[in-house]
């Protein structure tokens, strides 16, 4: 049985697109796209998904009272879709443990930075401030904290005298979108497992 993904996005959405087109050219093998959330009605990646067939769930997090109970909602509304694993994939809102303990070990996200270093948001600027001389992006499980789950996969970046925020996210993006395929294509195929403290990759 294929592994039935949501991908949740808030923006352009070029991670999902190249993961779209990676299941499509059978470089993620075992997966299927069923469902791209959305918190942000005028996110550029629901264009894609929509022209593309894919359906769509678009719920705004400002109709809500607080973030339980906006993602009560969205658990609500998954729970029809038999959702295998959920990606964030520029999902810029915090994922509380409503959805979480529902998906125990099946949300995964990909942050711009080598983690633990620079968590949360703005991580390249982060990066360039500190003058780091690598810095990369993550693929983690997500737990109860902010980018502090285990760690599936990561991959390394050099950052010149003139890299600005700008130049190194374009870097790190080009890497991501082979690591996020790499990191759904393993997990699709049963070869991640989790022991205490680790994630170890078959
Ligand atoms: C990516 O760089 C992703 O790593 C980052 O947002 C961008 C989304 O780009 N995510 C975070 O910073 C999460 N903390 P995309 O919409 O083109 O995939």
């Amino acid at each position: 049985m294929k592994k039935r993904l949501a991908i949740f996005l808030s923006g352009r959405g070029s991670n999902f697109i190249n993961i779209h087109k990676n299941i499509l050219s059978g470089k993620i093998s075992n997966a299927e796209i069923v469902l791209i959330f959305s918190n942000n009605k005028n996110a550029e990646g629901i264009v894609y998904a929509q022209s593309n067939n894919l359906p769509v769930l678009v719920m705004d997090h400002k109709n809500f009272d607080d973030r339980k109970e906006f993602d009560q909602a969205i658990v609500d509304e998954l729970s029809s879709y038999n959702i295998d694993l959920i990606c964030l994939a520029g999902y810029m809102r915090i994922v509380s443990e409503i959805i979480i303990d529902n998906y125990i070990n099946k949300v995964i996200n990909i942050h711009p930075s080598l983690l633990p270093s620079f968590k949360g948001m703005n991580a390249q600027q982060q990066a360039i401030d500190y003058g780091v001389r690598y810095s990369g992006c993550t693929v983690h499980f997500v737990d109860h904290g902010v980018d502090t789950g285990k760690i599936i996969l990561q991959d390394v970046v050099e950052i010149s005298s003139d890299d600005d925020a700008s130049s190194l996210s374009e870097k790190i993006l080009t890497r991501e979108h082979i690591l996020y395929c790499k990191a759904i294509d393993l997990f699709c195929n049963n070869k991640l497992s989790i022991t205490d403290d680790k994630v170890i990759v078959e």
